[in-house]
């Protein structure tokens, strides 16, 4: 079958890899429809994700049809149409009886986390879904069953980013009339876009360089904010009577930096990163005694992370992988009877093949390449 493979940094290859079969009674093998190339992937990409290793299949976004099952699935069965979770959960560790899906104890023999699809020997090592089969384990717990009125277009985007964009404003506790700032327009950030208006907030800021996804957010109907042309917090403070709003960070650690202190980058490549640039910009930015949701992805340790700033205006942080269980049903629900629609973020629909070409495009943010899905 073809698989998209990670070789090295910048590397990833179409290759020839066998069919997975069934390891375990409780695995499935899906045939993949649909997968999606993520910004979590991007980090891979750069090299920057502690033990990746050549050879390993990528994608954590994928959808398909159930091609076999182990001897103890009873969930699904052959033929049935399914999308499945970035998260590997058991579905019987404490974590998972506790709906913490993200920090399942048995899925990841590696490390603490729970494990992810195409991510590395520390989140599992487990192959991806940017092929045209892949092993799905713990098949009673974690495909979504899937309607035939939702497409494919409308459905693979609930395998992460709709339901971590969901996340991301849902951990900061934002109530109805609250004005929320989203950094970052990207897939993660759209969709938080989309969720903070869900969940009835007045005002929508979005920070991003990039005008295309900037754009595409604003015909959401959030406000714009290109932080190439305006300071987003002296913006955001202005724009809310000096208040502040509630922030969600769904950039991460490669942010682009305004800070005259932004810590040395060892890669000459990322000069121009600072990783605390957006955690700098909330500090001041949050309305102060508020929760900051923070989806975008951190590894490693900062230096200068503004904890006076955080203490005395006393800001909450949450962050971490989404337990994307604990949503994808319900935003299928809203995708089912029409009140959202995730297709309108698509900017390309490619082939497997294309692959390659597709994650030199995405990196380089090609103007109008946003998000990409391959179909087979
Ligand atoms: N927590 C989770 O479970 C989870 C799931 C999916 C993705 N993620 C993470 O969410 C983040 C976003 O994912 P994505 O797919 O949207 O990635 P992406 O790379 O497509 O988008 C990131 C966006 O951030 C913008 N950006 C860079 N520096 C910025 C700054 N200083 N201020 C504002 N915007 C800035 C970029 O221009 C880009 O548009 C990534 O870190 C990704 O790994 C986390
Ligand atoms: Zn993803
Ligand atoms: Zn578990």
């Amino acid at each position: 079958m073809k698989a998209l493979v990670y070789r090295d940094k910048y590397d990833v290859r179409i290759e020839d890899k066998p069919v997975p079969e069934v390891q375990h009674p409780e695995d499935i093998i899906l045939k993949v429809t649909t997968t999606a190339l993520c910004g979590s992937d991007l980090h891979l990409y750069h090299g920057t994700i502690p033990t990746m290793e050549a050879g390993q299949t990528l994608g954590h976004e994928f959808m398909g049809i159930v091609e076999s099952i182990g001897s103890e699935v009873h969930e699904v069965k052959p033929g049935d149409r399914v999308v499945i979770p970035f998260n590997i959960s058991c579905g019987k560790c404490w974590f998972c009886r506790h709906q913490k899906w993200s920090q399942c104890d048995r899925s990841n023999p590696n490390a603490e986390v729970g494990a992810a699809y195409g991510y590395s020997r520390m989140m599992g090592g487990y192959d991806g879904g940017q092929a045209e089969y892949v092993r799905v384990p713990y098949g009673n717990t974690n495909p979504l069953l899937l309607p035939d009125s939702v497409s494919d277009e409308q459905a693979i985007f609930l395998s992460d980013i709709l339901p971590t964009g969901f996340f991301g404003v849902e951990i900061t506790d934002m109530k109805p009339g609250d004005d929320v700032a989203v950094f970052g327009a990207g897939p993660v950030g759209y969709f938080a876009v989309m969720s903070a208006f869900l969940m009835g907030a007045a005002k929508v800021f979005v920070v991003d360089r990039e005008p295309d996804r900037l754009a595409l957010c604003e015909n959401l109907g959030a406000e714009p904010i290109n932080f190439d042309d305006i300071d987003p917090v002296e913006y955001i403070k202005d724009a809310t009577h000096g208040k502040g709003a509630i922030c969600v960070d769904a950039v991460g650690y490669e942010a682009v930096g305004h800070h005259p202190a932004a810590p040395k980058m060892e890669n000459p490549a990322y000069e121009k990163l600072n990783p605390i640039q957006v955690i700098e910009w909330v500090s001041q930015a949050a309305r102060k005694y508020s929760t900051v949701g923070i989806p975008g992805v951190y590894i490693g340790t900062f230096d200068k992370f503004p904890f006076g700033q955080l203490f005395s205006r006393e800001l909450n942080i949450r962050m971490g992988q989404c337990p994307v269980k604990n949503y994808n049903e319900q935003l299928l629900r809203l995708i089912e009877v029409g009140r959202i629609d995730p297709t309108k973020l698509i900017s390309h629909s490619m082939d497997l093949d294309d692959a390659p070409r597709a994650y030199e495009m995405f990196d380089k943010k090609e103007e109008g390449f946003i998000k990409v899905i391959f179909k087979m």
